[in-house]
């Protein structure tokens, strides 16, 4: 289940190119076009993190017995507000610039909604009045909040089409991301 996945997916750009005149022009960097390409290494990483949490919301709705709904949706809270926090902490305010502000601004209300939504969970017990319905409710809500990240014309598009370094950006989201999973087992 953990995923310790090391980021060496990026492609050597600069591999010593052989000198010869034949392919003098090879080495050029030209232009890539970027609708073609694999996504930046931020963009990826939430992705990422997206497939993962749907996953489990759709796991959860096999699961019979309290404490193993328990146990996941509690693997669920803490992706999700850890997932949060390395957007609003580094990938929206970066992005600000690039992604229309009102796509921004809505995105951290929905954050917001979702974090209340998971206190909620918390605060009750599976077997309570609307437990699983309030847990399915929460995933159709991620579920929408992911596609205004992730549709054309949202916020990764907008982001990948704009101004910052999203390769760089991965390296810092993975690392806070780090952090916070660790943080989050000392309590
Ligand atoms: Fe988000
Ligand atoms: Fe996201």
């Amino acid at each position: 289940m953990a995923t310790a996945t090391e980021s060496k997916s990026a492609p050597a750009k600069t591999a010593p190119a052989k000198s010869g005149a034949a392919k003098e022009k090879a080495a050029k960097p030209r232009r890539t076009r970027r609708t073609s390409r694999r996504d930046p290494l931020a963009i990826s990483l939430l992705k990422k993190d997206h497939r993962q949490v749907e996953h489990w919301f759709d796991e959860y709705e096999q699961l019979e017995s309290p404490e193993e709904k328990v146990a996941l949706f509690n693997q669920i809270a803490l992706a999700l507000k850890v997932h949060c926090a390395i957007e609003e902490e580094i990938f929206y305010p970066d992005e600000r610039g690039d992604v229309e502000d009102d796509m921004l601004d809505e995105a951290y209300v929905e954050h917001d909604s979702a974090k209340k939504m998971i206190a909620e969970i918390e605060a009750m017990k599976p077997g309570d009045e609307f437990y699983d319905a309030k847990v399915k409710v929460l995933g159709e809500y991620i579920k929408h909040h992911v596609k205004e990240e992730e549709q054309p014309g949202g916020i990764f598009a907008q982001a990948k089409k704009g101004e910052e370094d999203l390769n760089a950006m991965g390296e810092q989201l993975e690392q806070r991301k780090e952090e916070l999973m660790a943080s989050s087992k000392k309590h």
